[in-house]
């Protein structure tokens, strides 16, 4: 039997690069990472920028400039929406900068009218960010464009799963399908960010995804708590939700899968690597526990960490408009699927970030 979870991963190496990538080798992987600013690197914003829900005049006005509208969420205190984008035929060169700022200040960024997005546009633009990471089920990917990740809970006419919904309930430690997680968080070098387009929308209005903010989570902790916190570790999973059943029901090359995808550990707090502000990184998702702690000691701290960094003040509900193509921040912000008991489609790329410190 497959894991049907949404997570072995492996590089892209590829050869399709988008126009001013530069190749490099990283952990002996050849991978392309973005070219886009004079210094090859992102400009570091204040520390002022990202935790105001208003936007930066300097952003609105490069936004501007490069024919875009950004506009914070309203009565939100992170998220901003993107207007009059054009992923199909603008130029993408000029304004990836802008986005990669806007993205940092704002952590999750919502392009509307996507309808036109094409598989192939969407890889491209996403390249720009950094090297894309392809899943390793032949199931998981998109034929044709084998970077890109369906996540459908559809079936075709001959019955067979379009893409992957999270785990199966079936093979799921505790029934549950779905859980609060940062993308791949148990790579070495976890995706920076995830784009999600939505390509079929359930008729209900079902089907919400929740993103939670870890930099306000961490900033609103204690200072004590946060300084015990800092020293610690934690370990990450690709199958920890899986159940025991499951995993001996495997076959041996399925199994090899998540043989190879061993526990990684990161620290509790990281720190971003553009923006220099802290946050939270566990998840129910992925972690399984911190290191040097008793079993039980560990868990007790992790159940807290899970319920503290999903209340409510730190939510955004995304509400899926047709058309919407949803670019996050994987290094700051946990996220959720509600899931859909309709038919709900969307197309995935996940961008390699930095080794987690
Ligand atoms: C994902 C994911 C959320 C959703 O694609 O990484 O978690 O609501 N999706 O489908
Ligand atoms: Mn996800």
């Amino acid at each position: 039997m497959t894991p049907l979870i949404s997570n072995p991963y492996k590089l892209n190496t590829g050869n399709n690069m988008a126009p001013h990538t530069t190749k490099s080798v990283e952990n002996g992987q050849v991978g392309t990472s973005s070219d886009i600013s004079d210094s090859g690197l992102p400009t570091p914003l204040s520390h002022d920028c990202c935790s105001s829900p208003v936007l930066h005049p300097t952003l609105a006005e490069e936004a501007l400039a490069v024919g875009l509208e950004i506009r914070p969420l309203l009565g939100q205190s992170f998220g901003a929406e993107v207007l009059k984008m054009d992923l199909v035929n603008k130029p993408m060169a000029p304004i990836v900068n802008v986005v990669r700022k806007a993205l940092l200040a704002h952590k999750v960024l919502v392009f509307r009218d996507q309808d036109d997005l094409t598989p192939e546009k969407h890889v491209e633009f996403s390249r720009y960010f950094g090297t894309l990471y392809q899943h390793a089920l032949d199931e998981a990917r998109l034929p044709g464009a084998e970077d890109i990740v369906v996540v459908s809970n559809e079936v075709d006419e001959a019955g067979k799963k379009k893409g992957i919904n999270g785990i199966e309930e079936s093979q799921s430690r505790n029934g549950r399908r779905h859980y609060w997680h940062s993308d791949l968080s148990y790579m070495a070098a976890p995706p920076m960010g995830s784009m999600l387009h939505i390509k079929v929308l359930p008729a209900d209005g079902s089907g919400d995804t929740l993103f939670a903010d870890m930099v306000q989570a961490y900033e609103g902790l204690p200072s004590e708590k946060q300084s015990e916190l800092l020293s610690l570790q934690a370990l990450h999973l690709f199958h920890k939700n899986l159940s025991k059943e499951a995993y001996s029901a495997m076959d041996a090359s399925a199994r090899a899968v998540l043989e190879n995808l061993p526990a990684m550990s990161h620290p509790v707090v990281r720190t971003h690597p553009e923006t220099g502000r802290k946050s939270l990184f566990v998840s129910e998702g992925f972690t399984t526990g911190i290191e040097g702690m008793e079993e039980a000691e560990g868990q007790a701290l992790l159940d807290w960490l899970f319920d503290y960094t999903s209340q409510e003040k730190f939510v955004y509900r995304h509400k899926w408009k047709k058309g919407d193509m949803v670019f996050w921040d994987n290094r700051m912000l946990l996220h959720f699927a509600t899931g859909s008991e309709l038919p709900r489609t969307l197309y995935r790329t996940t961008i390699k970030g930095d080794v987690v410190f």
